[in-house]
C-alpha cells in the first residue's frame, strides 16, 4: 500500500523538498506518493503544482487552506515547510486528524509550542520528525563515526563558528523579525543539532547576542526593518564534560568564515562546511607528536552509510564527494523523508524527533535567554519554560 504524502508550504524550502523527492525517484527509494500541496498564496501553490509535475510525473492535488486538504483527501503524513510561526498549528491539526508530522527546523516558533506539540504527538500515537539535514551528510556521518571510534580520544572542546551575510536579507525577510523566527533562531538549531550528533547532549548554555543591522537591504534594494539578533556568541557545556565554543555572525562583513573542530586527548578533526563534499582534516597526537592522517576510512572500518544515503551519494563509504550544491541538498532532504516515512512504517522512531527539535531550539533561546537572565542557564530550565524572558517578548508580541 503506498504511503501518501501531503506538503504544506510552498515556499522556497517546500520546492526543494520537492526536487528531494525527486532524487529520491531517480535513486529508487522513493517510498510515497506526493498526493497534494497546500498553500495560502495562489501565486506559490500554482508554482509547486508545475513543479511537482515536472518533477515527479504527475500532478498533486492543491489546496488554498490545510482544513480543506484534510477533509478532501486521506493522507499519512505531511511535510510542514510553512514558515515557522505556522509550524504548530499546521502540525497539531495533522494529529487530530491522525496523520503523522515531519516538520521543518525549527520545530515551532517558541520552546513552550514544541513542548505542547511533542506532547500532542504522543497523545495521537503519530510520529513527529524534525527536518534536520545537516547531520545526513555523508562527510558528518564519517566525522560522527570517527570521533566514536576514538580517533581524537577524548573529546572535550567543540567550536562552531560562521561568519558572513554582511547587510543583506538572508533568503527572506521574515527571518530577520524576532517573532516569526529570527536568523540566529533559523540558522542556529541546524549547528545546536550538529554539535549533539557528535558530542551527545548539551546541558548547559551561556550567551551574549546582539542586533548589528537594523536594516536589511534584498536582492531587489528594498530596505526592510530588523528586530532579531544578528550576532550570537556562546559557550556550551556537554553533560560528557566537553565545552563548545559557539560564535554565530550574520551580520559578517569582510572575510567569510566557517570553522567547526573537534579537539580530543588524542588530536583534532577539522570538519569541513556542510553540503560542499570537502574532506575532514584529522590530526592524531602520536609519542608527543601531530601526525595528519590521510586514510580515515581505514580507521573505521565497519563504517558504512544506509542504503538511502549510499544510492543517492553513490557510494556507502565516502570521505569526499564531487557534486552540485542544489543535488547535495536535495539528496539530504530526500534522506530525511525517506527516514520519516520509513519510521511510520516500520514504526520506530525517526533519526531527528520532535524531542530532539526541541532540544535544538531550545539552546538557541538558552543563548538569547541567558543574556536577559544575565547568567549561565541550564536546557532543562529553557525546556521548563518558568523563566524566559526573551520568548515572552515573542509571546507578548504574538498576542498583540
Ligand atoms: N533545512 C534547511 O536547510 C532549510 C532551508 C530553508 C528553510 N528552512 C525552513 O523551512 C521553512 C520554510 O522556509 P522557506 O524559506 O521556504 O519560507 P518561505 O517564506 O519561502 O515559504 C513559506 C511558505 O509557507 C506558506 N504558508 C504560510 N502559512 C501557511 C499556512 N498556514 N498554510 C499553508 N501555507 C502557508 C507561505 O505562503 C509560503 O509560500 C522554515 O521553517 C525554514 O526555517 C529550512
Amino acid at each position: 500500500m503506498s504511503f501518501a504524502m501531503g506538503l504544506i508550504g510552498c515556499g522556497v524550502m517546500g520546492r526543494r523538498h520537492v526536487i528531494g523527492m525527486k532524487q529520491l525517484k531517480a535513486a529508487g527509494k522513493l517510498n510515497f506518493d506526493l498526493v497534494a500541496v497546500c498553500d495560502i498564496m495562489p501565486e506559490n501553490l500554482q508554482k509547486m503544482g508545475d513543479h511537482a509535475e515536472e518533477l515527479l510525473g504527475s500532478r498533486p492535488q492543491q489546496f488554498a487552506d490545510f482544513d480543506s486538504m484534510i477533509k478532501s483527501v486521506k493522507l499519512d503524513g505531511i511535510i510542514v515547510t510553512t514558515s515557522p510561526e505556522m509550524h504548530v498549528d499546521v502540525a497539531l491539526k495533522a494529529f487530530d486528524a491522525g496523520i503523522h508530522v515531519m516538520v521543518e527546523k525549527p520545530i515551532t516558533l517558541t520552546v513552550s509550542e514544541g513542548v505542547r506539540l511533542v506532547d500532542a504527538g504522543k497523545k495521537a500515537n503519530r510520529k513527529l520528525a524534525v527536518a534536520e539535514n545537516y547531520r545526513r551528510d555523508p562527510i558528518n556521518r564519517l566525522g560522527k563515526a570517527l570521533v566514536d571510534s576514538g580517533a581524537i580520544g577524548t573529546p572535550f572542546l567543540a567550536t562552531q563558528e560562521s561568519s558572513g551575510g554582511g547587510e543583506f536579507v538572508i533568503i527572506t525577510p521574515w527571518r530577520h523579525r524576532k517573532d516569526r523566527g529570527g536568523i540566529v533562531i533559523d540558522m542556529g538549531v541546524h549547528y545546536t543539532d550538529i554539535l549533539e550528533f557528535y558530542l551527545g547532549p548539551i546541558s548547559t548554555v551561556v550567551g551574549m547576542n546582539a542586533i548589528i543591522d537594523k536594516q536589511r537591504t534584498d536582492q531587489q534594494g528594498k530596505s526592510h526593518p530588523v528586530d532579531a539578533e544578528d550576532l550570537s556568541v556562546g559557550v556550551m557545556r556537554f553533560e560528557s564534560g566537553a565545552i563548545a565554543n559557539w560564535l554565530l555572525n550574520i551580520a559578517g562583513r569582510g572575510e567569510g568564515s566557517f570553522s567547526r573542530m573537534i579537539y580530543g586527548t588524542g588530536g583534532s578533526l577539522a570538519i569541513p562546511g556542510d553540503r560542499t563534499g570537502k574532506a575532514l582534516r584529522l590530526v592524531q597526537r602520536r609519542d608527543g607528536k601531530d601526525v595528519p592522517v590521510d586514510d580515515l576510512l581505514s580507521l573505521v572500518p565497519d563504517f558504512h552509510l544506509d542504503d538511502v544515503t549510499a544510492a543517492l551519494f553513490k557510494g556507502d563509504r565516502l570521505a569526499t564527494y564531487d557534486m552540485v550544491w542544489a543535488d547535495i541538498d536535495a539528496n539530504l532532504l530526500g534522506i530525511e523523508q525517506a527516514d520519516f516515512v520509513d519510521a511510520v512504517i516500520n514504526n520506530r522512531e525517526p533519526e531527528v524527533t520532535g524531542e530532539q527539535g526541541l532540544r535544538s531550539l531550545a539552546l538557541v533561546f538558552g543563548l538569547l535567554e541567558s543574556e536577559l537572565l544575565k547568567r549561565m542557564i541550564t536546557l532543562d530550565e529553557v525546556l521548563e519554560g518558568n523563566d524566559a524572558p526573551y520568548q515572552a517578548d515573542i509571546e507578548r508580541s504574538l498576542k498583540a
